[in-house]
């Protein structure tokens, strides 16, 4: 056994070990023993801690694999062509090379940890191991380049009504693209195009959903603005079958997107959207928009409407409510 407190525990399953046994037989101080314990936490084991007993072992990590995604996958090219990796800098990379060698339509890399995870604007995604669903999926929409917005939109739907289907919380979507429970992210987009002119070659939809995750997996200065789809329902989220739910909904869509274009794609999105109707600010690349949401236009921008009684157009940037 290379972890030898590991070792231990599941040895004496269903029994209490004290910090102070613990702290003996291994011979490190009390404080190291936190420590190993809530490194094993981060890595998916769960210890109930009850005082004057010590830690019990009660779970462990729940490992994503191919086949128990494949027995729930219900679609006909999305995830047909799968990677899944245990740690990764990016998906968005992977899949990128992937899709320059040549991986299908379809292709999606999924990864237990991200060392490098990114999110919009630059920002770094926190993607600890074993549990969440971080995941990047070839596309190649026979588009022009200024329709990817759509692409975003349509993406934050299928995963709102795949949540909703697998876990049954009230997720909205806050333009253009979180998706967030009570008011607090539990699922970020990010798409990355690769263009020839106004040609889209193909397109890295990637998203990160914080799926099991405890607060104190999150970092500190994000634990009031994020949570997980566990700590919102109270009860452990089957990766697998929420993973293959999210790329049935997102074929699904795709493939009306397809067929009828952004129309109905747009409704559902102002179906699912917890924006409109609410006054907002957005900082936007050419500063800060004010108004109330009224609705998307047909290119994806939102609509506001100011104080002022004018309406304004806001094609990126970010949402605060
Ligand atoms: C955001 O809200 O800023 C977007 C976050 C997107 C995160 C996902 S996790 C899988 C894929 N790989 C990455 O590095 N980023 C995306």
């Amino acid at each position: 056994m290379s972890d030898p407190l590991l070792g231990w525990f599941q040895s004496h399953q269903d029994q209490y070990i004290s910090g102070e046994e613990i702290s003996r037989e291994l011979s490190i101080s009390r404080t190291a023993v936190w420590k190993q314990i809530n490194r094993l936490r981060k890595k998916g084991y769960q210890f109930e801690a009850v005082p004057k007993l010590g830690y019990r072992l009660i779970g462990k990590p729940t490992k994503l694999d191919e086949s128990s995604i494949r027995e729930h996958l219900k679609t006909s090219s999305f995830g047909q062509q799968m990677k899944l990796l245990e740690r990764v800098d990016s998906t968005q990379n992977v899949a990128l090379s992937w899709a320059l060698e040549g991986a299908e339509e379809g292709a999606v890399v999924i990864a237990e940890e991200q060392g490098e995870g990114r999110g919009r604007r630059g920002r770094a995604w926190h993607s600890p191991a074993g549990k969440g669903i971080w995941m990047s999926l070839v596309l190649k929409p026979r588009i022009p380049l200024h329709f990817t917005p759509h692409l975003t939109l349509l993406t934050a739907v299928a995963i709102c009504r795949a949540i909703k289907r697998i876990v049954s919380l009230p997720v909205g979507i806050k333009w253009p693209n979180d998706l967030l429970v009570d008011d607090r992210k539990v699922c970020g987009i990010l798409l990355e195009s690769q263009a020839e002119d106004e040609r889209l070659l193909s397109v890295i939809a990637g998203v990160g959903i914080s799926v099991n995750l405890e607060a104190d997996d999150f970092p500190e200065e994000l634990r009031q603005v994020v949570t997980s789809l566990r700590r919102e329902s109270g009860q452990e989220v089957d990766r697998a079958a929420l993973l293959a739910e999210v790329l049935f909904e997102w074929e699904q869509l795709y493939r009306l997107y397809e067929e009828q274009g952004f129309g109905p794609i747009r409704s559902l999105w102002e179906a699912q959207s917890i924006t409109i109707g609410r006054a907002l600010n957005v900082d936007t690349p050419f500063g800060q928009v004010s108004g109330v949401a009224q609705g998307l236009d047909e290119s994806g921008a939102l609509i506001l409407l100011d104080a002022d009684g004018c309406y304004k157009k806001v094609f990126s940037g970010d949402v605060q409510f």
